[in-house]
């Protein structure tokens, strides 16, 4: 094993290493490939966007660590903020305020991506900031032709330049969803682990549903991921049950625990991954990086 995931005194016990023990989805941990450097440099990116119109339940958390996990690796990892409320950009420590030229400037002043992609502290990856601007994007678009589209013109000539783009959605199905949807290959559902869980899914469906056949054929989901599970409930278990019985296989055998190290990075400005590399929630994400690398790679 090469990579830094998996060296040092930063070492998570592979969880699926052990062979048929039930993981905590309630099925067997299947076997998922060790984490490899890419092969090649980037040619054509996975566009991924995070999305569940429900608030709170790990949308912008899933994509820095779930970033972070995949840069750590040696992917190239785009991270694009596109919810006004610009969480994203202050989890990776940067300031919406006072932020010059953002996502917004890139759909709708033709700002060219160079000047609105900033750096992160993590190697390999890099961040189109957001802040309250792009609510005006919202009204703004409204009126104008293929509306849909703005992000994917902004995003398509990035491609060759990553590995993977994943985009942090608002919490709404309003235009700016459906624009990460039209620009994406893939939706990844974060699920927070409580018992209003699938409420409001079944729209968020029939919404991805609608872009693929009206505006996007090649969209699909790639998974549903549970987050802030406790599996110490009987709770939380049973939640993750009807998770599974709802998503089936679509559901990540990985899920990300509650835990107060979280909110910690926000106000560190980092990934988990950087502040507390050891630790079971770094873990996680670097286990949830595997699965979506193999099912990227089965596709
Ligand atoms: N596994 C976790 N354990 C504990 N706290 C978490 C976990 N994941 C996220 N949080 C915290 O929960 C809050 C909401 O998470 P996050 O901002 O990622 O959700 P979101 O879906 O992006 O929210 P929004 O819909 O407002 O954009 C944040 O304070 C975050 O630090
Ligand atoms: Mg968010």
């Amino acid at each position: 094993m090469t990579n830094a995931a998996n060296s040092g005194p930063a070492l998570f016990e592979d969880p699926t290493a052990d062979g048929p023990e039930l993981g905590p989805t309630g099925r067997p941990w299947p076997h998922i490939p060790e984490m490899h450097p890419p092969s090649a440099p980037p040619t054509r990116a996975h566009i991924i966007a995070m999305c569940n119109q429900k608030g709170g339940v790990g949308k912008t958390t899933t994509t820095i660590n779930l970033g972070a996990a995949l840069a750590e690796a040696g992917y190239r990892v785009l991270l694009v903020d596109f919810d006004p409320q610009g969480s994203l950009s202050v989890g990776l420590g940067a300031d919406p305020h006072s932020m010059d030229l953002s996502i917004y400037n890139a759909l709708m002043d033709d700002a060219s991506v160079d000047e609105v992609l900033l750096p992160t502290g993590v190697e390999g990856m890099d961040l189109i900031g957001s802040n309250i601007d792009l609510s005006a994007a919202e009204l703004q678009l409204v009126s104008e032709v293929a509306r849909e589209q703005a992000l994917s013109r902004v995003l398509t000539p990035l491609r060759s330049r990553y590995h993977f783009i994943l985009i942090d959605c608002a919490p709404s199905l309003g235009l700016l969803t459906i624009n990460a949807m039209t620009a994406a290959d893939r939706v990844l559902i974060p699920l927070e682990c409580e018992y209003f869980a699938l409420r409001g899914v079944a729209l968020l469906q029939r919404t991805i549903d609608m872009v693929q056949r009206r505006i996007n054929p090649e969209l699909k989901i790639l998974g549903v991921v549970g987050t802030m599970f406790d599996g110490r409930t009987l709770h939380g278990r049973e939640v993750m049950e009807r998770v599974v019985e709802a998503f089936g296989d679509k559901v990540f055998h990985t899920v990300i625990r509650r835990t107060v190290k979280f909110p910690e990075t926000t106000v560190a400005g980092e990934p988990i991954t950087t502040y507390a590399s050891a630790s079971p929630g770094a873990g996680a994400y670097r286990v949830l990086a595997r699965e979506v690398l193999s099912r990227c790679h089965d596709e």
